[in-house]
């Protein structure tokens, strides 16, 4: 189901302006991000520690001489000015700022709550700081879990209201985005949906994985699909999440700096993400089996800003889990983290 919804057009818009773009968190969805900015011949930092990313994974961006690596930390004050001042020299127009450094698994969180206190809540304080004394626009990964996991038969609109968040990872966001308005810098929150598909670097540890990729990647070693929470969630294609990022720095607007999009492409619950693996399945002549997946799915609705910003959407699970797929049947060297 298409999900997002034009509200209102505004004219075309174009896409990201900057020469120079400094992009912290190298990972699934910051590589991705860099290598489409490197093709479009923008100059790109990364500021990344390796903290779930290997940094060999990053070689093949390092053979590009528009790529620079900062090997460093978001909550290490020096490291971001290293990393600001790297990316301020390459440009005259002020650069753009993603913000994509956390530790994103909410299974982590639970383990590890210092680490992500550190890098989600330290890290994000010291990037917004650092880019409000430069002027410069930060577009954030946030994510559309703010509204909370009860939004069944809603229609969630960037308006809606925060929702009941139950671990640290995700409740980061909140606090990222409220950091940000208290600061006052230019911010746009891209409200991400539960990114999927291939990119540059593929996590293959299940706590960094999205259910899309899990259940692909456990379907190939055979095992059954169980659906323990048949619920609906909010997806977007690893392509199209970058391209939502790409279009969210136009939304940047100093007479109001503060601006958050949703970026979800489509609602799917989790019993239909297994049927779309088991359907991958037959088509690759493998029975896959799913326990517990809802005869009567359930659903909401998003309404988004994006398309305002000539956000469109290019891919569907349905057509997009025969590449995860085939690269998981070609089975990766060994699991990374
Ligand atoms: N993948 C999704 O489904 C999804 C959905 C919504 C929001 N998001 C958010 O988007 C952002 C990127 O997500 P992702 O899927 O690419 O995750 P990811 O883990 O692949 O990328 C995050 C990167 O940040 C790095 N990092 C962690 N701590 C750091 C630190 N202190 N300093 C520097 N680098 C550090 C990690 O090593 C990793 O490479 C995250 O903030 C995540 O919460 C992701």
């Amino acid at each position: 189901m298409l999900v997002i919804v034009r509200r209102c057009v505004q004219g075309a818009t174009s896409r990201i302006r900057a020469v120079a773009v400094l992009v912290t968190g190298v990972g699934y969805i910051g590589a991705a991000l860099a290598t489409s900015l490197l093709d479009d011949g923008v100059q790109v930092v990364g500021l990344e520690n390796g903290y779930c990313t290997p940094l060999a994974a990053l070689d093949p961006l390092r053979t590009s001489p528009e790529f620079t690596l900062i090997e460093g930390d978001v909550a290490n004050p020096t490291d971001v000015a290293r990393a600001m001042e790297a990316v301020l020299a390459l440009s005259a127009d002020p650069p753009v700022v993603y913000h994509l450094a956390a530790q994103p698994s909410a299974a982590i969180a639970v383990r590890d709550p210092d680490y992500t206190e550190r890098a989600n809540l330290v890290g994000a304080r010291v990037v917004l700081q650092a880019a409000k004394e430069h002027g410069l626009t930060v577009v954030f990964g946030g994510s559309f879990r703010v509204y909370g996991d009860e939004v069944t038969g809603q229609t969630i609109t960037e308006d809606t209201p925060y929702g009941r968040i139950g671990d640290l990872a995700h409740l980061s966001k909140l606090y990222v985005e409220q950091l940000a308005r208290t600061i006052g810098g230019l911010f746009v929150s891209v409200r991400l949906g539960v990114v999927y598909g291939l990119g540059p670097v593929i996590k293959t540890d299940p706590p960094f994985m999205t259910v899309p990729n899990v259940f692909t990647s456990r379907a190939i070693r055979g095992e059954i699909l169980e659906v323990f929470d048949d619920r609906p969630v909010g997806f977007i294609h690893l392509e199209d999440a970058v391209q939502a990022l790409l279009v969210a720095a136009d939304f940047a607007e100093p007479s109001d700096p503060w601006q958050v999009v949703n970026a979800v492409t489509e609602v799917v619950t989790i019993g239909q993400v297994a049927q779309h693996v088991q359907r991958v399945g037959q088509a690759h002549n493998t029975f896959v089996r799913v326990n517990g997946a809802s005869s009567e799915p359930a659903t909401f609705s998003v309404e988004s800003r994006l398309p305002d910003s000539g956000f469109t959407q290019s891919r569907s699970m349905g057509e997009a889990l025969g590449a995860v797929w085939d690269y998981f049947a070609a089975g990766p060297a060994e699991p990374s983290a």
